[in-house]
C-alpha cells in the first residue's frame, strides 16, 4: 500500500485526479469505478479542468459503488442523481457508459447479479476510487461485511445514516434505511484501488485501513489484502498515522 501525504483537500484531489487521468489517457476502453460523498468532489472538480484542456473521456466506463434502496433514480440524493450531477454532467461522460446499481428495481438481487455482469462484461475496472466511512466502511459494506462479498443488499449503520443526514436536510431519519453496494470482494477485483479522505474525522478510519490489523470490524482494511492500493490523504486525516 502506498500512502500519500499532502497538504490539503485541494492537493489531494489535483493528485487523485492525475492518477486516474493516466489511466484514462491509458486506454483503450478505461474502466474507472467512481464513488460518491464529500471526498471525490475535488477529484471530480480536477478530471473536469484535465477533460476540458483535452483529456479524451469518450470512451471511459464508469460504475458507481452503491445506491440507496428506494429512492426513485430522480430523486436529487440518489446516486443515480449525484453521479450524474458531479461526475457524468462534469467530467462530460457518455452517460449511457455510466452504470449505478439499481436500488428501485422489483427484484433487487437480480439486479445485484446483472451489476456484477455487467462490470465483468465490460473488462472489470481498471481502477477503482473510494472514500472511507469514519468507521472503515466502503462503498457501503458496513463493519462486519464479508471480505469476500460481492454487490448485494445492506443495511446503512446507525452512524452512517447520522452522518449522510446532512443530504437529507438534517434528518438522520430521511436517510434510507437499505442499500445497494459493490461488496468488497468487488472492489478488490478491480485492478487498482486509490482512496481519497480528507479531514480529522477520518484520522482513525485512515490509521486502522493502513496499519491495524485486517478484518471486518474495519472493512477498509482489506484494502491491504489488494496489491496495488494507493491512499491519498491531507495532513488531518494523517495525524494518526505511526
Ligand atoms: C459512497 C461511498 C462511501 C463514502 C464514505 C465517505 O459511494 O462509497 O463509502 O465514500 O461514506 O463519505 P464522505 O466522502 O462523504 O465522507
Amino acid at each position: 500500500m502506498e500512502i500519500i501525504v499532502l497538504p490539503d483537500a485541494d492537493a489531494v484531489g489535483r493528485h487523485a485526479a492525475g492518477i486516474i487521468a493516466e489511466t484514462i489517457a491509458a486506454g483503450p476502453q478505461p474502466v474507472i469505478g467512481v464513488a460518491t460523498g464529500s471526498s471525490p468532489l475535488a477529484t471530480y472538480r480536477e478530471l473536469a479542468a484535465l477533460a476540458a484542456r483535452g483529456l479524451d473521456v469518450s470512451r471511459t466506463t464508469a460504475f458507481a459503488l452503491d445506491e440507496y434502496v428506494g429512492l426513485e433514480p430522480g430523486h436529487p440524493q440518489s446516486y443515480h442523481a449525484v453521479i450524474d450531477r458531479e461526475v457524468t454532467r462534469r467530467i462530460r461522460l457518455d452517460p449511457a457508459r455510466v452504470h449505478v446499481p439499481d436500488g428501485s428495481a422489483d427484484h433487487l438481487e437480480a439486479a445485484c447479479t446483472a451489476y456484477e455482469d455487467a462490470i465483468a462484461a465490460a473488462g472489470g475496472v481498471d481502477i477503482q476510487l473510494l472514500g472511507v466511512g469514519a468507521n472503515g466502511h466502503i462503498g457501503f459494506n458496513e463493519p462486519g461485511s464479508s471480505l469476500g462479498s460481492s454487490t448485494r443488499v445492506k443495511t446503512l449503520a446507525p452512524g452512517t445514516r447520522r452522518d449522510n443526514a446532512r443530504f437529507f436536510g438534517g434528518d438522520p431519519e430521511a436517510v434510507p434505511i437499505h442499500c445497494v453496494t459493490q461488496g468488497i470482494g468487488t472492489i478488490l477485483r478491480a485492478r487498482r484501488l486509490l482512496l481519497v479522505a480528507t479531514g480529522a474525522a477520518k484520522a482513525d478510519a485512515v490509521a486502522t485501513l493502513s496499519e491495524g490489523p485486517l478484518g471486518a470490524y474495519c472493512p477498509a482494511t482489506a484494502l491491504q489484502l489488494h496489491p496495488d492500493t494507493t491512499v491519498v490523504v491531507d495532513e488531518a486525516a494523517a495525524a494518526k498515522l505511526t
